[in-house]
């Protein structure tokens, strides 16, 4: 496979290569693509406007190098292996013959109704292969698709389709995950309520739950690509149009649209891809993120299909219908390279050693992680009783902003370290800095994460708001993009990711404003004011606290805490919903009214031991009824 490193003494030269020699090294490794027209200039940037150009003025379109390109080299190779939620149900196989018509037929279904290139398409699906070919079909018309989850709920959706303007929505009748059932397309009917621009909706049916159909407007996904052509020529792409919008929050109450374009996305998703997963051509991959969240589209769908791999897609939980799920799917499709978060892999410890007993897990050679630090002791549980001590962990640090993997080892040819992310690859300039922004050089330091040269994949804005992506990510330190994370290089040069420095919670590796889900609390009409901080919890990496002053009048506590913790699930979806609801009479603030989130924070993690000088804030005795009333 093109690209590759394979030994040590590699990766230094290509990293010093890629500092030295950027546009020469970017340039070699996007030669193995199929552009219809080549760039005139590898890379055209400034971080102060921000202003990031790849490939500037390339024309192409990704599908023609994930399906077009591979038709006649590996057609009849699996492309997707789609794995039901329920073991005994029939698995589905689509080889890249059978992928390349499904996206062919779709994009024709979208263009017949009315799809042009640069209209926005939303993604309101479960696991299936068609949620892939719905991607695919997007980027093969020009149409910028943007994924979201399909647990959030029909307010969330309805925020994003109003946010980009969307003009379609493809859904499904429902959703299995573990033993429930859940309604998807109900919940878009409820989000259409409140959106003005959508013309169409179609519609997958997968669980056979009634739904209603809108005449004129919602169409059945089955019906719409009956007898249609199966012929579609790609739209030319320049490579800095759109490919995808994708939301995630940030320390506003507003999740925010984070672009992804088409050249470079391509270039470092398959490089990273290739690279971190080693991946040889008759192995079998699988990531068990969701095509929600940014690891599905770069890692189970686009890196993986750009490489011609093999990527199974799970529809299900990793505890159904036993904690031994995912090591019965190791042995049943023999998986060489698995990818999971530290939250799945702390779950499962949890159950012990039994469920892995039944399996064998011979086949695997690479493990990975992603989303969130992953604590040492999982670390060794991981690679101990699933990898059996012959797999290198790679612990892979990146953002949806980051659009690919930045930092991870790579397996046989760099280190791995418990806990650790370890190095940089190739093309990633990581500096650490103070909070003043000086550079903390040389090893053993801690401080601020932030990138100071361009990489392919890096988000170019942030949709309909050019200035939120200047202020958030740019405006910190001159000259620099940063990450919001913090970040340790030890004596050896090799980086641990410390976790989130902003409002961001990370809970089970997904990211939550604390403003997003206070204001979602304070929908509740019993709620006067609320703060939100993280803590520390076992098997999610961080949980969510809540402290909510509320009006108590006519009701029980219990009540209103699961009134409360509702009212989250239905206006975000049920992962915002807080652990621990604590109603308290008042919250510390500053003189100038600030809320003392540290203070907040330390009551949280059950520490009080050191909560600095309280006599200054503007109510002092609050902090001690907080400690009284602590969970
Ligand atoms: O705090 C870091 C954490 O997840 C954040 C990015 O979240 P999101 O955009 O949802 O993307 C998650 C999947 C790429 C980061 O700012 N994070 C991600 N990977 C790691 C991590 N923290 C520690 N170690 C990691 N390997």
């Amino acid at each position: 496979m093109s690209n590759r490193i394979h030994t040590l003494g590699g990766y230094i030269h290509e990293y010093q290569k890629s500092v030295l020699e950027p546009e020469n090294f970017w340039s070699r490794v996007a030669d193995s693509f199929y552009w219809r027209k080549r760039w005139d200039k590898v890379v055209d940037w400034n971080f102060d406007e921000p202003k990031v150009q790849w490939f500037v003025n390339a024309k192409l379109n990704i599908t023609e190098n994930i399906l077009d390109r591979h038709l006649f080299t590996m057609g009849d190779k699996p492309a997707i292996i789609w794995e039901p939620n329920e073991p005994d149900e029939p698995n589905r196989i689509l080889t890249y013959k059978e992928l390349h018509r499904e996206v062919c037929k779709f994009s024709n279904v979208l263009k017949k109704n009315g799809i042009e290139k640069g209209d926005r398409v939303i993604i309101y699906m479960p696991m299936v292969p068609e949620a892939a070919v719905a991607m695919l079909a997007c980027a093969r018309v020009g149409a910028i698709h943007s994924v979201v989850f399909a647990g959030f709920s029909a307010q969330s959706l309805a925020d994003r389709i109003n946010d980009c303007q969307a003009k379609m929505v493809l859904t499904s009748d429902g959703n299995f995950r573990g033993k429930k059932s859940i309604p998807v397309k109900a919940v878009v009917d409820e989000a259409l309520a409140q959106t003005d621009t959508i013309q169409n909706v179609i519609c997958f049916k997968r669980t056979g739950t009634d739904v209603t159909m809108e005449s004129g407007r919602d169409l059945w996904w089955h019906e719409e690509m009956q007898g249609i052509s199966e012929e579609n020529k790609a739209e030319e792409m320049d490579s800095e149009d759109m490919l995808f919008i994708l939301y995630t929050s940030g320390s506003t109450g507003k999740p925010k649209g984070v672009v992804h374009t088409c050249g470079g996305y391509m270039v470092y998703t398959q490089y990273t891809f290739n690279n971190v997963f080693q991946y040889s051509s008759d192995d079998v991959y699988w990531c068990t993120a969701d095509v929600g969240w940014i690891t599905g589209h770069s890692y189970i769908v686009y890196g993986p299909l750009l490489a011609g791999a093999t990527t199974i897609m799970f529809e299900g939980v990793p505890t159904y219908p036993n904690p031994g799920r995912f090591w019965a799917i190791v042995d049943k499709y023999k998986v060489n390279q698995f990818y999971t978060a530290p939250t799945a892999i702390r779950a499962l410890e949890a159950f012990g050693t039994e469920p892995i007993e039944p399996y064998k897990l011979d086949s695997l050679k690479v493990l990975g992680t992603v989303g969130e630090p992953i604590n040492e002791e999982a670390w060794h549980w991981y690679h101990d009783h699933i990898g059996k001590g012959k797999c290198p962990i790679v612990d892979t640090w990146w953002q949806t902003e980051t659009g690919g993997i930045l930092i991870s080892p790579i397996p046989g040819v760099t280190p791995t370290k418990p806990a650790y992310a370890t190095l940089p690859l190739p093309g990633i300039q990581p500096i650490i800095v103070d909070s003043e922004g000086n550079e903390l050089k040389g090893n053993s330091v801690q401080g601020n994460l932030c990138i100071k040269f361009p990489w392919p994949s890096m988000l170019r804005t942030t949709y309909g708001d050019h200035e939120r992506c200047k202020n958030t990510y740019f405006s910190n330190y001159k000259g620099l993009y940063f990450t919001g994370d913090g970040v340790k290089r030890d004596e050896d040069g090799y980086y641990r990711i410390l976790g989130r420095v902003d409002d961001v919670i990370n809970v089970s590796g997904h990211r939550m404003g604390t403003a997003e889900v206070e204001n979602a609390i304070n929908e509740h009409p019993k709620v006067i004011e609320s703060a939100v901080v993280g803590y520390p919890h076992d098997i999610k990496g961080q949980g969510i606290y809540a402290y909510v002053i509320c009006d108590l009048a006519n009701r029980s506590e219990d009540n209103l805490k699961n009134e409360i913790k509702e009212t989250v699930s239905k206006i975000i979806g049920p992962i915002a919903k807080p652990e621990k609801i604590q109603i308290v009479p008042g919250l510390p603030k500053t003189r100038s009214g600030k809320i003392m989130r540290r203070i907040l924070r330390k009551v949280a993690e059950g520490d009080t031991s050191s909560l600095g000088d309280t006599s200054t804030l503007l109510n002092p005795e609050v902090v001690d009824e907080i400690i009284k009333g602590a969970q």
